[in-house]
């Protein structure tokens, strides 16, 4: 089975080929234009999947070495995400499978993050728990299949990825700040400042309280030093960083030691985060866990893992009609 896969969830146009669960190719254009606005721009992003699809998707097919009379379904993301982005992505696909007269998949974002564990080796056992984060989620999701997951936790307010970059915003780094705050951090001490954690019930999340203790920190500590963010950027973008990570362990072990399960998995954007993966490989050695991290290029968004996901949907039988549409806040 061939499928050829689209994401254009929010600032990446991305398409991937599998053939029998295994990625022919994976190709991603990222949007550079949102960097100089300090956050993605959804007007901007639409224009960009609408110039860079069709060569995107020209490009996973030559890669793959499949032409487009030989796909047998085709994947795309349905939502969460931008309305207009998911749309250029949901009518190409639609109008492709149309002419080709071959089914369509519509994929979860959040659940396909999830199953681009499956993509490559060593892959989870189920049940097993995964920490999704990104940049507008922020779960503890219970997989107990392919196709059956549930919600334990999540944010009430920010996604972490979103704490990561409007804190970088706050440093007059460019978006996506969370890479930045991941580079400058590697060279400070991440206990140099310490900032509060918000006790939230169960295993959910609040990260919005942090960042305004985080605003009034450093209006602070700039009103005394006026070059404190310059000459403190390391030390600043460790302790921040050490926070959320902090806050996002906690939770992780509380829920595996409630569970029960010891096979626990990260996605999502976040998920490519140096300190993030250091810290669970070690909760992990410390606590008897088998840790699955996912390889970088699977972290952030692409359409290898819309294809996965779409691979395991087809063999459940569940493709989609033309009277499908984009689904901005898809539900589970
Ligand atoms: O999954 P993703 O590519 O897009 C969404 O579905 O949202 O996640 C993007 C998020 C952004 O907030 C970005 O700053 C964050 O992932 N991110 C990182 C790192 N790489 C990407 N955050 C911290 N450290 C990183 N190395
Ligand atoms: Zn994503």
């Amino acid at each position: 089975m061939r499928i050829l896969a689209i994401e254009s969830s929010c600032d990446e146009t991305a398409a991937a080929v599998l053939e029998d669960g295994k990625i022919l190719s994976n190709v991603i254009a990222t949007q550079a234009i949102h960097q100089k606005y300090g956050g993605v721009v959804p007007e901007l992003a639409s224009r960009a999947h609408q110039q860079q699809i069709i060569p995107v998707v020209s490009k996973s097919l030559a890669d793959a070495h499949v032409c487009k009379k030989e796909l047998d379904a085709i994947a795309f993301t349905q939502g969460p995400g931008l309305l207009g982005a998911l749309l250029v992505g949901t009518s190409f696909a639609k109008a492709m499978a149309l002419g080709l007269g071959i089914p369509l998949i519509g994929v979860h974002h959040m659940q396909a993050h999830i199953l681009a564990h499956f993509i490559d080796d060593p892959k989870p056992a189920f049940p097993f728990l995964c920490l999704t984060v990104s940049g507008g989620h922020t779960q503890i999701v219970r997989v107990d299949g392919y196709l059956d997951m549930q919600i334990i936790g999540q944010t009430q307010d920010d996604a972490v990825g979103e704490a990561f970059d409007k804190t970088a915003k706050l440093l007059n780094l460019p978006y996506p700040g969370g890479p930045l705050i991941d580079k400058y951090a590697q060279q400070g001490n991440p206990l140099q400042f310490p900032f509060p954690d918000v006790d939230m019930p169960g295993y959910d999340f609040s990260f919005s309280g942090i960042k305004t203790a985080f605003l009034y920190f450093l209006r602070n500590q700039t009103a005394k030093d006026a070059d404190f963010v310059t000459t403190h950027l390391p030390d600043i973008c460790a302790s921040i960083q050490h926070t959320l990570v902090q806050i996002l362990l906690k939770k992780l072990k509380k829920a595996a030691q409630e569970t029960g399960i010891h096979e626990i998995a990260i996605a999502g954007g976040v998920s490519a985060n140096s300190y993030l993966r250091q810290r669970l490989t070690e909760e992990g050695q410390k606590s008897g866990w088998n840790v699955y991290i996912p390889a970088f290029e699977y972290c952030t968004d692409n359409a290898a893992m819309i294809a996965i996901a779409g691979y395991y949907k087809a063999l459940a039988g569940q493709f989609c009609g033309q009277n499908i549409s984009a689904t901005p806040r898809m539900e589970w």
